[in-house]
């Protein structure tokens, strides 16, 4: 059996700028989805025949890493809410991919990855004993994965599963855990990671390391249950952009707001961190992205926060404080008809949990 899990992820900062090159800054979260293969006679899921169509993430994974080989009962479970924004499909395909990376090993084959997947760094691949080289079989399952090539097989399905639309915030935020940055140029502060590129538009991958300081607070998300594609309401904007093209000035303070949020982060100020989501909020809204639902737990929630936002794409979806009080704030916000989720800031990004029997094939024999 090969298990393996991955974090959700929330939007501090930049949703919607991000589309116009802003930085925008997400954060894993405590709750996570999981998954898990085993062999099996007929390919399953959950118990039942597996579809294709009702699966699209992981029938992707599956014809990129488990072409011709043998049938598995998969099974899924997690506390990600679905279509909420707050991850939950990223999170599943990175889980898929680091899970699926186990279950077929790894070989080295001249110089390459056997797979197609050559790493650029040498690095970022490495086994329990050191760095793998060539010849080497990775036998252990967890020692094959690797959080990048996770978040990029990830990317791609999420991309796949989305009509080519999908940026790699939450692929990376769901595969490396931490604290992400997305932006239209490397940000020499930050921890470069990698670029993305995607249908002609490409997105400078960074982590930040967050201070102790941070974990004195807490996210509560509260969740409207008001369902707003993202497509709708990217295509408000860019009807509102088109319409009015000063409001790009609006586009473009929210993308000065994420700069004193990172630097906020970095220095450990939740005060300041707190001070930019709200004022983050009030430029959205004003965009015409929030709405009574969102508005309404916003304001329940405010007295017991430093900072408090829509996050995600708006519309309805769900909405964030960052407070010392989480138990304050969450009750606030289930009384005013909210349904919420508490975790820390920042949590742990992809886990092989179990690869006792790694791996469960192997292509090259
Ligand atoms: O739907 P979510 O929570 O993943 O957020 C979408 C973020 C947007 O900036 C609105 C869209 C995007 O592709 O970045």
């Amino acid at each position: 059996m090969v298990q393996a899990s991955a974090p959700g992820k929330c939007i501090l900062f930049g949703e919607h700028a991000v589309v116009y090159g802003q930085p925008a800054v997400a954060v894993a979260i405590d709750q996570r989805m999981s998954i898990n293969f085993e062999i099996s006679e007929n390919w399953r899921i959950d118990g039942m025949k597996f579809q294709n169509r009702k699966h699209p993430h992981v029938t992707a994974l599956r014809t990129r890493l488990w072409e011709g080989g043998p049938p598995l009962s998969i099974k899924i479970t997690g506390n990600i809410p679905p279509a909420s924004g707050l991850g939950s499909s990223a999170s599943l395909s990175v889980a898929a991919a680091a899970a699926l990376r186990c279950a077929r090993g790894r070989q080295i084959i001249d110089d390459d990855w056997a797979e197609g997947w050559t790493a650029s760094r040498p690095n970022d691949v490495y086994n329990s004993a050191g760095i793998a080289s060539k010849g080497d079989f990775i036998e252990h399952g967890a020692s094959a994965v690797d959080e990048d090539e996770c978040a990029i097989l990830a990317h791609a399905v999420e991309a796949f599963a989305q009509n080519g639309k999908a940026s790699p915030l939450d692929s990376s935020t769901c595969s490396h855990g931490g604290c992400i940055v997305l932006s239209d140029k490397v940000e020499t502060h930050l921890n470069w990671l990698y670029s993305r590129n995607l249908n002609g538009v490409t997105w400078e991958v960074h982590s930040v390391k967050l201070p102790k300081e941070i974990e004195e607070a807490y996210l509560v998300i509260g969740n409207t249950g008001v369902h707003a594609p993202t497509s709708v309401q990217v295509e408000k904007i860019a009807k509102l952009l088109k319409e009015q093209p000063n409001r790009i000035n609006e586009i473009e303070t929210i993308g000065l707001i994420s700069k004193r949020g990172i630097n906020g982060l970095i220095e450990g100020d939740l005060e300041a961190v707190g001070r930019a989501m709200s004022e983050n909020h009030l430029i959205l809204r004003n965009l015409g992205l929030s709405c009574p639902e969102l508005e309404t737990l916003i304001s329940a929630a405010a007295p017991s926060s430093l900072g408090v936002k829509l996050t995600g794409a708006g519309g309805g979806g769900c909405m964030v404080a960052l407070t010392r009080d989480p138990k304050t704030t969450s009750e606030a916000i289930e009384l005013a008809g909210g349904r919420t989720l508490i975790s820390s800031i920042a949590a742990s990004g992809l886990l092989v949990d179990n690869d006792s029997d790694c791996p469960l094939w192997n292509p090259l024999n």
